[in-house]
């Protein structure tokens, strides 16, 4: 990756900041009876998952834009922390609204962030990719499933978010892993892959209940997930079959 594709990433994350994500007013509000037990839990879980200070991830990203000269790293992660707080904010407003308790702690919440402590700034996003990936696909799952209007939209805009923030970072992430000899990027690639893997089956195992309602089963949901980690991390097998028009 170099600065300027740092610089095009600035622009996208300085944007968003100057026009941070909003819930329409007016949008049908309205839960039916069987849904919010199942949600409840669940959607507690991914706002706390979306909560943070970011501190460790801006030390890390110092040091590593130090290491390797590139100053715009650090307002980028900066630009992005902040986002993420803002989607904790929007789901916040919708469980309050909801009387949806919030959650302190969550087991899964607790792990990912004493993995991220664990190493640098690499390690981190690996960490951090695998949440959102599946978050995508949960954050789609719920969207099509809820009745509630607001749900959907607010799930829509949390993809949207997501999906700029898996680009940035896989782009990063791939960029990291070309220098390495080819033994090395297997290596990483794979371990990344099971780690991702597990993940994906301890989500799927803590929000069954709604992923069930959302049309999911275990092997469903980990097909889906594992398709989005191959979209965005996978070397790229194909190319396009050139046409046959001339
Ligand atoms: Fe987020
Ligand atoms: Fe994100």
């Amino acid at each position: 990756m170099c600065p300027d594709d740092l610089k095009i990433w600035l622009n996208h994350f300085e944007y968003h900041a100057g026009h941070p994500r909003r819930i329409p007013d007016g949008l049908e509000d309205v839960l039916r009876p069987e849904e919010r037990p199942l949600i409840a839990r669940s959607i507690a879980a991914f706002q706390l998952g979306e909560q943070s200070e970011g501190v460790t991830l801006l030390h890390a990203a110092q040091r590593f834009s130090q290491r390797h000269q590139l100053p715009a790293l650090v307002r980028i992660v900066e630009l992005f922390v902040r986002e993420e707080q803002q989607h904790a904010m929007l789901l916040r407003a919708f469980m309050d609204d909801h009387g949806i308790p919030l959650k302190r702690r969550d087991w899964t919440d607790q792990v990912f962030r004493r993995l991220r402590r664990l190493a640098g700034f690499e390690l981190y996003l690996c960490v951090l990719i695998t949440a959102e990936l599946i978050g995508n696909v949960y954050y789609r799952a719920l969207a099509a499933a809820t009745g509630c209007q607001r749900l959907k939209v607010l799930c829509r805009t949390l993809v949207a978010d997501e999906l700029a923030h898996v680009a940035f970072e896989s782009q990063l992430l791939l960029a990291l892993r070309t220098v390495r000899p080819g033994w090395a990027r297997a290596l990483t690639r794979s371990m990344h892959r099971g780690f991702f893997a597990v993940t994906a089956s301890v989500v799927w195992l803590t929000h069954r209940s709604l992923l069930r309602h959302c049309g999911y089963d275990a092997r469903s949901f980990l097909r889906l997930c594992l398709a989005q980690y191959a979209f965005y991390l996978a070397p790229v097998e194909s190319a396009i079959a050139p046409s046959s028009v001339s």
